[in-house]
């Protein structure tokens, strides 16, 4: 049986999921709580993971373990790393490197040590579904576009042109930079479990980052995952 677990880092990228789930039961564990239902027929457990990449890897882990979950889908807010890609955006991970690993000299920079990959795929099927959902849902917002590529997941709030650009040059094709994503990545991909990671853009990851953050989290992202994710259950 098929069941889809939910992650997103902070209550407003998730706002509005929990109270549309069908018979929710709430399990408080390890300071995070599992709200496990239906979401439009699809048997799901969302929980909100809190910020950073051990976070996010301890949720994504416990869903699978503790709640059973047989996929997951990552869902929140980033900033753009590429000039293309605008505040609105919709970008959905075709692979994601922690952009801050580096076991160099013994490894190289930003390949996970031992797992051979510094870029973790995510799962083709589960990343076209939801970019058929971001689409329809896009229609309806004027001018914002669905991307496709690499993101960068580190322990850090990107919030400085020089960084974003140092980042950039090391990583060809990075369109947005967050702080879970490739974590769950790797979490999936030793556990074997398909996964897939869609992020609206709130800042350019730019000295203005961390304001522009704080304004569209509250006004747009729960939106945007909402409308998103109910069109990826109803497919
Ligand atoms: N999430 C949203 N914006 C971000 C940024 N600029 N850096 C890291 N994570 C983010």
């Amino acid at each position: 049986n098929k069941r889809l677990g939910i992650i997103s880092a902070l209550a407003e990228e998730q706002e509005g999921l929990i109270q549309a789930m069908q018979h929710p039961e709430r399990h408080v564990h390890g300071m995070r709580e599992y709200t496990v239902g239906s979401l439009w027929n699809v048997e799901a457990v969302a929980v909100l993971s809190r910020i950073g990449k051990v976070a996010a890897a301890m949720t994504a882990a416990l869903l699978v373990e503790r709640f059973g979950v047989t996929h997951i889908l990552f869902t929140g807010v980033a900033g753009s790393a590429d000039a293309n890609v605008r505040v609105g955006d919709v970008v959905i991970a075709e692979s994601l490197v922690q952009h801050d690993m580096d076991a160099a000299p013994l490894f190289p920079r930003f390949e996970v040590p031992l797992t051979g990959l510094a870029h973790l795929p995510s799962d083709l099927a589960m990343s076209s579904r939801l970019a058929g959902a971001a689409s329809t849902f896009l229609e309806g917002e004027n001018g914002a576009t669905l991307h496709r590529g690499l993101i960068g997941s580190g322990d850090q709030f990107i919030n400085d042109g020089m960084r974003l650009a140092a980042l950039k040059s090391a990583l060809p094709g990075l369109l947005a930079v967050e702080m879970e994503g490739a974590a769950v990545a790797q979490v999936c991909f030793e556990l074997g479990i398909p996964f897939a990671v869609i992020r609206t853009i709130s800042d350019n990851a730019n000295e203005t980052a961390a304001t522009d953050f704080m304004a569209f989290v509250k006004t747009v992202a729960s939106r945007y995952a909402f409308g998103i994710i109910e069109n990826y259950c109803r497919n």
